[in-house]
């Protein structure tokens, strides 16, 4: 296993598998009993999260860590406090993993010359989101049986989205087809920008033929400082996954959103409740895929 957890690319199809299996052992009740018994993981958000924030907190907790968690409202990084220093002072009062999510593209690899423990990115600006990317890939080998050779359609505002980057990068590492789609101010004109071997698209309704996952993004207005598109009701026409074209998914095509949604933007309500949507399952899956990726990181290390 890597040290630290930082992106994507750092894994392996083997570690991956790796990842998976002791999430599976987990979720059945026969993974390794504790094996952080006595260590301290550090939950350091900088940026809002709900999903992954809770459930690193108690994947933490099952596998037999303490937790501290630190934010940035209500501590000195509202005084001014610089990563650096925080960082120190965590160190000083000794942790064993530190989990971080932060608006700045990067800060988790600044983090890991900091400290002198795993780091795990939750989520770096508008960069990578790898533990995102284990939990869908997980929920996909379970949904479907397996992850290589499915034809995967991520479908949104991929400008901004570290979930899928990382899924371009981990998807291709294990094998699936992986096709971006989106308007033209959102999807870059070559997939390899991302990960080699990612195709694009502009049109939704062509690209989601023939697909076994459609993976919707949500429209990250908080990350846009310019109009991307002339509206929220023809960005929902073009590229929202509406009853209509989920009717026309195959028999077995799962829809996957990693959440938070904007449901009637890039997702129908229907469509995100109805029985091909995976996206409880995510969340569910993501507490053990957590505890896969804390537990094989920080075992044996002392
Ligand atoms: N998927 C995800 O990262 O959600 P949160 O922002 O709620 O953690």
């Amino acid at each position: 296993m890597t040290r630290h957890l930082l992106s994507a690319a750092d894994l392996t199809a083997e570690q991956a598998t790796e990842i998976f299996d002791r999430a599976a052992a987990y979720a059945a009740g026969t993974g390794p009993d504790q094996p952080l018994r006595g260590r301290t993981v550090m939950n350091l958000f900088y940026e809002d999260s709900t999903r992954t924030r809770f459930s690193f907190d108690a994947a933490a907790r099952k596998v037999g860590a303490g937790v501290v968690n630190f934010s940035a409202k209500g501590t000195s990084v509202s005084k001014g406090e610089s990563l650096k220093d925080t960082a120190w002072t965590l160190r000083a009062m000794g942790i064993d993993g530190v989990v971080i999510r932060h608006h700045c593209s990067g800060a988790p690899h600044q983090l890991t010359r900091y400290v002198d423990v795993p780091v795990i990115n939750a989520g770096d600006g508008t960069h990578e989101h790898p533990t995102q990317a284990l939990l869908d890939a997980y929920t996909m080998r379970q949904r479907l049986g397996r992850v290589a050779g499915l034809n995967v359609v991520i479908v949104g505002d991929v400008a901004h989205s570290r979930v899928a980057r990382s899924n371009a990068l981990l998807l291709t590492t294990l094998g699936a087809k992986v096709t971006l789609v989106g308007p033209p101010t959102l999807v870059p004109r070559d997939g390899s920008v991302l990960a080699p071997a990612v195709e694009t698209s502009y049109d939704l309704d062509t690209a989601i033929q023939g697909a076994d996952v459609v993976m919707m993004l949500r429209v990250q207005h908080e990350r846009m400082n310019q109009a991307f598109f002339p509206s929220i009701r023809e960005y929902s026409r073009r590229y929202g996954l509406d009853t209509r074209r989920a009717a026309r998914l195959g028999a077995t095509t799962i829809v996957m959103h990693p959440g938070p949604m904007n449901r009637g933007v890039e997702i129908a309500g229907e469509v995100a409740d109805s029985d091909r949507s995976t996206i409880v399952e995510q969340v569910a899956n993501g507490v053990f895929v957590r505890m896969a990726v804390l537990s094989l990181l920080l075992e044996g290390k002392n």
